[in-house]
């Protein structure tokens, strides 16, 4: 299973690149301005400056809601740099936008993605990814993880190359519980990632380790 960090913040991206298990990142129009990157030249170096940290798999929103103009900053984003995957949101233009990507070999994250017909639709546009909200659904008293296991299931049936991008991510149980089913990717924020390393066990194991190799050589 791939780790996607879910942030603009540039200090969270170096910090889970170094700890050595990051393989993306997702951003969003919320992630940009929750970092105060406003403006077009502005919102392009900032994605330059996140792709120039990691390996592969940054995803960069389009802000643009008709076909003509999705395709054209699509067109753009993906000039940045080849580690860029232009997200696209699950309306009918995005749709058709994310088929000529696909044509163009632009790769795609499909977004806002809340039932399995959406997921299907989007895969037969040739989305690279989809991003199924976890988080968003439990919100509303749906069972996200349910949808992630639909996903991958209906996938597997056909042998569907997109990828499942399991977001919205809140917690670990969330990550574990994608892991199970089966996710290709999670996307989170960095206090999820680096949770996965907390246990008490673990902490108290360790000060006993280290105080009795203490007491055997003073
Ligand atoms: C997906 O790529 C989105 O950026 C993100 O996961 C949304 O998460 P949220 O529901 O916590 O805002």
């Amino acid at each position: 299973m791939k780790f996607f960090i879910d942030t603009a913040n540039l200090n969270d991206i170096k910090e889970a690149y170094d700890l050595g298990v990051l393989d993306g990142v997702t951003t969003n129009p919320s992630l940009m301005a929750k970092e105060g990157i406003t403006g077009e030249a502005n919102i392009l170096k900032h994605y330059k400056d996140i792709c120039d940290i990691v390996d592969d798999n940054v995803s960069a929103e389009v802000i643009s809601t008709t076909y003509d103009e999705m395709v054209e900053e699509g067109r753009k984003l993906a000039k940045i740099d080849d580690k860029i995957v232009v997200k696209v949101p699950m309306i009918k233009d995005g749709v058709k936008a994310i088929k000529q990507f696909t044509a163009e070999g632009i790769r795609t994250n499909c977004t806002l993605i809340f039932n399995a017909g959406q997921a299907i639709l989007a895969a037969k546009a040739g989305a690279s990814y989809v991003s199924p909200f976890i988080g968003r659904l439990d919100d509303i008293c749906q069972d996200g993880l349910d949808l992630i296991a639909q996903i991958v299931q209906i996938y597997s049936n056909f042998g569907i190359e997109t990828e499942v991008l399991a977001a919205s991510v809140r917690h670990n149980m969330h990550l574990i519980k994608c892991a199970e089913i089966g996710a290709d990717v999670v996307t989170c924020p960095l206090n999820v990632i680096t949770g996965l390393l907390k246990h008490p066990l673990t902490d108290s194991g360790l000060e006993k380790f280290l105080a009795d190799y203490a007491k055997g050589n003073k």
